[in-house]
């Protein structure tokens, strides 16, 4: 479950006409939510098919059977999902078997030849995943891994080794699989990229990492059921403040296990509303670390942040003697008071919290979010969906190849 709050510590910065004045434009956005353009977000199926569904249990069981390593490559919306949910529930510490490590996400020589060295006389498999097939940083990862599993494994075992997930037809990742027969995955051609997670291209990751796939998506469902108007909500949230000059989101949250939500989340935004000159810039702050780093900018700095607090209601308890007081209770109770101390600064807070850290509820506020940043791309009218902006780089270093 999810409760959030866009009215506590906003109210001094928006008001009740300021929200008012978004009831038209949200009905025509809702609208088209309920029109062929849209209403494939609201349909689960869209996202992984019964089928589907199995396949990726069934492998996900036999990868946990046969493996030491589960290497997964990809970069951008290829990984940053089922990261964000393996990170969050998975232990920090005593790390769970096989252990899953992501790579091709960066082309740096030295991560790439840790990576060789550390898999040698480990019982590896790869799940490869790029929609288009071409895109570097992967290309390189996998092409080294590949041919590092080529000298040690006969192709019969590389089948059960080698797993892509890519387009249904197109790409040179999808004629591999012809030409070798490797099982795949397909990437939804209207779900793409960042707001994958719940396609193949995060359930089978989740799924090898011993999470319950199907929990994740009951709050995936739950949310297309129940939390739509508080999506809305906070995507008008924003774009009010937005109005106002407030330039950067700050994602503050409150566990270093969901870390890798608020860069899967600084990704979902700036991906989706940074272009044609507009959107609002995504950061985030860990808390309490970070009040003792970024803390002074968000209550004495420049007025253009506002935060977007994720807490988390019932986490385990852990009674402190010396404040006679539950860690869990201290840590929600510094939450607010440091809304409260932003909010006497210039730095506005909505805070949505889940009321545990699990499947259901993840899959609730991932959903929540992907469904904002379509509504509050529709808002800014850009396209929340494509990122031509990714080109240009793409170009220069393809000029820079042979
Ligand atoms: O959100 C996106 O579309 C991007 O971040 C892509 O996921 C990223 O660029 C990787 O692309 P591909 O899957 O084609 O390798």
């Amino acid at each position: 479950m999810l409760k959030f709050d866009f009215r506590t510590y906003n109210n001094k910065f928006i008001s009740d006409e300021n929200r008012d004045s978004y009831i038209s434009k949200i009905e025509k956005i809702n609208g088209r939510f309920h029109s062929e353009e849209l209403k494939h977000w609201l349909d689960i199926n869209t996202y992984v098919s019964k089928e589907e569904l199995n396949d990726i249990k069934s492998i996900a069981q036999e990868v946990r059977d046969i493996c030491d390593v589960f290497i997964v490559i990809g970069i951008g919306g290829s990984y940053m999902g089922s990261k964000a949910v393996i990170e969050a529930l998975t232990p920090t510490y005593n790390k769970r078997k096989p252990e899953i490590i992501f790579f091709g996400k960066n082309i740096n020589p030295n991560e790439y030849t840790e990576v060789l060295e550390y898999i040698k006389g480990k019982s590896v498999v790869v799940n490869v995943i790029s929609k288009s097939g071409t895109t570097l940083e992967p290309s390189i990862a996998f092409d080294l891994i590949y041919n590092d599993m080529k000298n040690r494994y006969s192709s019969e075992e590389l089948k059960k080794r080698v797993i892509v997930t890519t387009d249904a037809n197109t790409g040179t990742l999808r004629q591999l699989v012809k030409e070798e027969g490797f099982r795949s995955f397909v990437v939804p051609t209207i779900v793409g990229g960042r707001y994958s997670v719940f396609t193949p291209v995060g359930l089978l990751p989740i799924a090898v990492a011993g999470i319950n796939i199907d929990e994740l998506l009951i709050g995936v469902q739950n949310t297309i059921d129940n939390y739509l108007e508080n999506a809305n909500e906070y995507a008008v949230t924003r774009d009010i403040l937005y109005n106002k000059d407030k330039f950067i989101e700050s994602f503050t949250i409150y566990d270093e296990k969901l870390h890798y939500l608020a860069e899967w989340l600084k990704q979902l935004l700036a991906e989706s509303h940074g272009k044609e000159k507009k959107g609002i810039l995504p950061i985030s702050n860990i808390n309490t670390r970070d009040l003792h780093s970024m803390g002074q900018y968000l209550q004495e700095g420049k007025d253009i942040i506002f935060e977007t607090v994720i807490g988390v209601k019932n986490n385990q308890s852990l009674y402190i003697d010396k404040y006679k007081m539950d860690l869990n209770n201290l840590n929600n109770m510094a939450l607010e008071k440091v809304c409260m101390a932003h909010n006497n600064g210039y730095t506005p807070s909505s805070i949505i919290y889940m009321d545990k850290l699990n499947e259901q509820n993840l899959g609730e506020l991932m959903q929540f979010f992907m469904l904002s940043t379509i509504v509050g791309g529709l808002l800014l009218e850009i396209n929340p969906f494509d990122q031509p902006g990714v080109q240009e780089y793409k170009k220069l270093i393809n000029e820079g190849l042979n």
